[in-house]
């Protein structure tokens, strides 16, 4: 059982991923491929919960995600990684996709995405994590925004459920 005093702060566990987009990453335009950015979107929000969680951690929802901008071959790919909300078992993590021109310095801010993590226990079972502290208004504002988009997310899996069911 966790308690109070084992609470941990949203900058406890941030990642930033830096990484250089390459060839393989893209298509013969140059541009990077989605499902390459999606990849580490998911990496750097599993990393976040897992320095939270300090556990293993499954994605278990990868929300839907709008690519602002191209990313291009030669980009210094910024992914920063922030818990907005912990449940008892689940963290719904925010990534924040920027990249970088490494010549000219310019900044892109090319998409945002939240995934949901859930921490695993030895026996492979959901397992409890401990609280989120909660300091500034930004970071209360994220948690309040977070518990609306949970609430959506199990209504829509409650949905799938009752769809399935149906002959
Ligand atoms: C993640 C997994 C272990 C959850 O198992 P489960 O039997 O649904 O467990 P529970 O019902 O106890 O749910 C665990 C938590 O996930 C949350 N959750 C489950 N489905 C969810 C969804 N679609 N969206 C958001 N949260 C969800 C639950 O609300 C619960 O959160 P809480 O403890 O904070 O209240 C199971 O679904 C699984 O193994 N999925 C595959 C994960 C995977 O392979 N991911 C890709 C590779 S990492």
């Amino acid at each position: 059982m966790n308690s109070s005093q084992d609470a941990k702060r949203p900058s406890d566990s941030a990642v930033t991923l830096s990484v250089l987009m390459g060839p393989g990453d893209a298509n013969l335009l140059g541009n990077v491929h989605g499902g390459v950015i999606m990849r580490l979107v998911d990496e750097a929000g599993a990393l976040a919960a897992m320095r939270h969680a300090r556990r293993s951690v499954v994605t278990v929802r990868l929300d839907s995600m709008s690519f602002l901008e191209p990313v291009l071959v030669g980009d210094l790919l910024q992914l920063k990684a922030t818990v907005n909300w912990v449940g008892r078992t689940s963290i719904e993590v925010g990534v924040r996709v920027e990249a970088e021109n490494p010549i000219t310095g310019a900044h892109t801010h090319t998409n945002s995405a939240y995934a949901v993590y859930v921490a695993l226990g030895e026996q492979g079972r959901p397992q409890e994590v401990c609280p989120l502290l909660l300091e500034t208004d930004e970071e209360k504002r994220r948690w309040s925004e977070a518990e609306t988009r949970r609430e959506h997310r199990l209504q829509q899996k409650e949905e799938k459920a009752q769809e399935q069911k149906r002959p």
